[in-house]
């Protein structure tokens, strides 16, 4: 798989003067590259304002879907409406959502499905706390999270599912996981999928997510089978997101 996915998480960031100028600035330094897929996912007010002012290489995504169609739920937004806006792709299960939100992996499972049947690309985080790591469960609590999605579903409806593994001790901590024992996750998450289907494992993009900057995009990149990130703190800044997204792309050039 050449076909490489950098994603900027804007998380609960922004407001449109500063959106505005981190559109420019990526759109200034980015070297743009078919084999490198560049995906936005602002914070859900500004979905409009970044799918007008955003030239067509990037692709808009959001960072969250309602497990629900339409109806008396506050504060939600339906498969529907992002779709009506023209978002590509949808960030489902983030740690953030699992732990603030307790999102399980049964509301995660419904997000997923009105993520497909609204033709929105779903982007799976899946990921260990430390305690895990440190126990030894990392496996089999990846294996789980994964599971939930992919043993409800047809393969039909996992066509255009991309995998991101963010460890929660890596996020905005700084302490990214070394690229061997990314490496290690990732090969794991690829066999899993390989027990479900052939044409899934191969096809399948796995992102790693977790403090990825500049500096340790590269190593992280030439790892087998990391196909991308997403990216929290590093895509707030135009410049480094971009130093990212053109790493990407000289590595799909080689
Ligand atoms: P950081 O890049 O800030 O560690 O965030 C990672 C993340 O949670 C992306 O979804």
């Amino acid at each position: 798989m050449n076909n490489m996915y950098i994603v900027a998480n804007w998380k609960m960031n922004g407001d449109q003067i500063f959106n505005s100028h981190l559109i420019t600035t990526i759109e200034k330094n980015s070297v743009i590259n078919d084999a490198s897929h560049m995906i936005i996912c602002p914070s859900m007010p500004y979905l409009q304002q970044i799918n007008t002012q955003k030239p067509s290489y990037m692709i808009l995504g959001a960072q969250n879907i309602s497990q629900y169609d339409t109806g008396a739920y506050t504060g939600e937004v339906s498969g529907k409406m992002l779709a009506d806006l023209k978002t590509k792709y949808v960030i489902i299960g983030h740690s953030e959502r699992r732990e603030l939100y307790n999102e399980d992996n049964n509301v995660i499972r419904g997000k997923f499905s009105k993520a497909i049947e609204n033709n929105i690309k779903p982007i799976l985080c899946v990921g260990e706390t430390i305690e895990h790591r440190n126990n030894g469960e990392t496996f089999d609590y990846i294996h789980s999270q994964i599971d939930a999605v992919i043993s409800s579903n047809k393969l039909d409806n996992l066509k255009e599912l991309i995998i991101a593994y963010e460890p929660i001790w890596a996020i905005g901590t700084g302490q990214t996981a070394t690229p061997e024992s990314a490496e290690e996750v990732h090969s794991y998450i690829r066999n899993t999928l390989l027990n479900t289907d052939s044409n899934l494992a191969e096809n399948t993009p796995i992102l790693y997510g977790g403090s990825v900057n500049s500096d340790n995009a590269e190593k992280l990149f030439k790892m087998e089978n990391i196909n991308g990130a997403l990216i929290g703190g590093a895509s707030l800044n135009g410049e480094e997101f971009s130093k990212i997204y053109n790493i990407a792309g000289e590595l799909t050039n080689e």
